[in-house]
């Protein structure tokens, strides 16, 4: 049956990695052990700083096209996932198309937070359908250690650069999308904001540097924990029931990668062995929309996910937002 199917798959991650050692010799009031312990995360990685989103979206999507056997200059539609995008203007996807010499392609960027992949996944999925594009680039990329107060050791440590990429087409062969599932709520996504430079502060100014408005932050972080894993349980809930399936028919989780904690939640919560979820969390910390792109090329890659596996990805995020993808590998 005709369905979105995924071509080819693809992922980057910027080679400069900065430890938890590191942020202690940086003078942060932390320790290995305490993030190790609360989050999972014992390195990440970090983009220099001639190095844009765009950058990473271009070596992760160069890889989904190479595994599918395509130029850039076939691909109709990019997407691109992100909330650190090069500029606010132009979009992010229009600096990669450039240089990805796609000219062709029509570009936009979906702002999603960590749920973003999913998110363009879904958007992509519609323009497929309706057989408005062919094939569509959707690339999920982050540059989010510039984003990060560095003095702020309940937020600085978690997060992460890098870029994961998908080409997908509407077929009837391939491993094939089943579903994506999309929810926002908006009236709660003030506990993770990133509130300088846009239009309701004062755009960037000394006054708004000066107030660190810059800056990710994470208010209630507890609280965003239990929402977080509330909402991943329902996503994946949703995303096999809506396909007839079960939690158990499901042979690998590749969560958006917050906190190995969570994985933990989750599993207690439905029951999942812990060797269903895909981690990539130790070593690249939150990249937010792109961690479960580069988790699953990765899956992909290195041979975990076979032909026949269905695979659940479940997100949660900034805005707030969450969803899922189901996905039979074909
Ligand atoms: O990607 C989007 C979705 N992600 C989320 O929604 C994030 C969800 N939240 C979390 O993952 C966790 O809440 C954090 C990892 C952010 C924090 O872990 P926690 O176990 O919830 O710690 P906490 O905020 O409750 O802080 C516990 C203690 C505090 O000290 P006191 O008040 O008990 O004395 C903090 O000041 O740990 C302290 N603390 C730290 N200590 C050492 C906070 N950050 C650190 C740190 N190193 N880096």
């Amino acid at each position: 049956m005709a369905s979105m199917r995924i071509l080819g798959t693809g992922s980057y991650v910027p080679p400069k990695v900065l430890t938890n050692y590191d942020l202690v010799k940086m003078g942060l009031d932390t320790s290995h052990e305490w993030i190790v312990q609360r989050t999972g995360i014992s390195e990440r990685r970090m983009a220099d700083p001639d190095v844009a989103t765009s950058d990473l979206a271009c070596e992760a999507s160069v890889k989904a096209l190479d595994m599918a056997g395509m130029s850039p200059q076939d691909i109709d539609l990019i997407i691109l996932a992100t909330i650190t995008p090069d500029t606010c203007c132009p979009a992010g996807a229009n600096w990669l198309q450039a240089k990805l010499e796609a000219d062709q392609a029509v570009t936009f960027d979906v702002t999603a937070a960590c749920s973003g992949f999913i998110f363009a996944l879904n958007v992509a999925e519609q323009y497929l359908k309706a057989g408005t594009y062919r094939y569509i680039l959707v690339a999920a990329a982050e540059v989010m250690t510039r984003t990060v107060n560095w003095k702020d050791r309940a937020t600085c440590i978690l997060w992460g650069d890098g870029a994961g990429a998908a080409v997908v087409t509407w077929a009837d062969s391939g491993p094939e999308i089943l579903s994506t599932h999309t929810h926002t709520d908006g009236k709660n996504g003030q506990d993770l904001l990133l509130p300088g430079g846009g239009s309701k502060t004062t755009p960037i100014s000394h006054e708004s540097v000066d107030k660190g408005l810059h800056y990710l932050t994470m208010i209630e972080a507890n609280q965003s924990f239990r929402v977080a894993v509330r909402h991943f349980v329902e996503s994946i809930k949703e995303a096999v029931s809506s396909n007839g399936l079960t939690v158990e028919d499901v042979d690998w989780f590749i969560p958006h990668q917050a906190n190995l904690r969570m994985f933990h939640s989750i599993a207690k919560s439905l029951k999942i062995p812990m060797e269903k979820f895909y981690v990539t969390i130790h070593k690249y910390g939150n990249i937010s929309g792109a961690s479960c792109a580069i988790a699953l090329d990765e899956a992909v890659r290195d041979g975990s996910i076979k032909k026949g596996h269905l695979v659940c990805m479940p997100v949660f995020g900034g805005g707030l937002t969450w969803g899922s993808a189901l996905i039979r590998w074909e």
